[in-house]
């Protein structure tokens, strides 16, 4: 089962929904039950195949096998100090972008740990961290008749926790997974984010990113 820390919000959502769509079981996760049980029940009105519900973080932490982390930034290290026993073991994507809004514009914070996936990756010694998605539009996720038709670069340092990733990307119509290297390489690719952010915003559009010559 593929469980989301902050499942509530329109990221957690998106990819929930592209992910039970692919016939996945989904566990959204909050930090209040019932709107864990709302966000799930929306994204389960829609034509997926996945069993969809909803649960507090901490059991999406000690029941998903695959545990997604999609909240701001700035909760991140609370988030996942709080459920570092449970996810012990288990594969943890972190899809979080580290990145703040100044005038209109978006500007990366700068994280000490070099990224934020690196930084989850210190509060979580026990668990293999794969950082992925951070590039890609919730809006586009949540409208599943688009395409999403980019890459999804994934980093990470356990072989086996980043092949499981990728193929569960690909999962999602027109995304292309990318091996990115260590999770060292995460920091540019939630860089890149600030960047699609800015772009958007001049072009009145939503960029991705396609990485070509590969
Ligand atoms: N939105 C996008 O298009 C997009 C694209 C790529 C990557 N991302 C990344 O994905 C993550 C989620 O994005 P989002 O737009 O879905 O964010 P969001 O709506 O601001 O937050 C997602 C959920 O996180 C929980 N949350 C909020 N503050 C928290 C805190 N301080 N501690 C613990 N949980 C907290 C909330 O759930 P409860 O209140 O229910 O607990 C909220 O619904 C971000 O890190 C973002 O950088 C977003």
């Amino acid at each position: 089962m593929i469980g989301f820390i902050g499942g509530t919000g329109p990221e957690g959502r998106g990819l929930s929904l592209r992910f039970a769509m692919a016939g996945e079981d989904v566990l959204v996760g909050s930090r209040d039950a019932g709107r864990a049980v709302e966000a799930a029940s929306k994204v389960a009105r829609r034509k997926v195949s996945g069993k969809v519900s909803g649960a507090l973080n901490v059991e999406v932490a000690r029941r998903a096998d695959l545990v997604f982390v999609t909240v701001p930034y700035e909760g991140q290290r609370a988030a996942l100090e709080a459920l570092r026993g449970h996810l012990a073991g288990k594969v943890v994507v972190d899809a979080v972008a580290p990145v703040r809004f100044e005038g209109g514009a978006a500007r990366a914070v700068a994280v000490a740990s070099g990224s934020a996936a690196q930084e989850a990756q210190a509060l979580l010694p026990e668990s293999n961290v794969v950082a992925a998605f951070q590039t890609v539009s919730a809006r586009d996720l949540l409208n599943p008749t688009v395409s999403i038709d980019s890459d999804v670069v994934v980093c990470a340092d356990d072989a086996h926790a980043k092949r499981r990733v990728m193929a569960l990307a690909e999962t999602i119509r027109g995304v292309r997974a990318v091996d990115g290297g260590g999770l060292a390489n995460a920091r540019y690719v939630e860089g890149v984010t600030a960047l699609l952010l800015n772009v958007n915003r001049i072009y009145k559009a939503r960029a991705a990113i396609k990485i070509v010559g590969i």
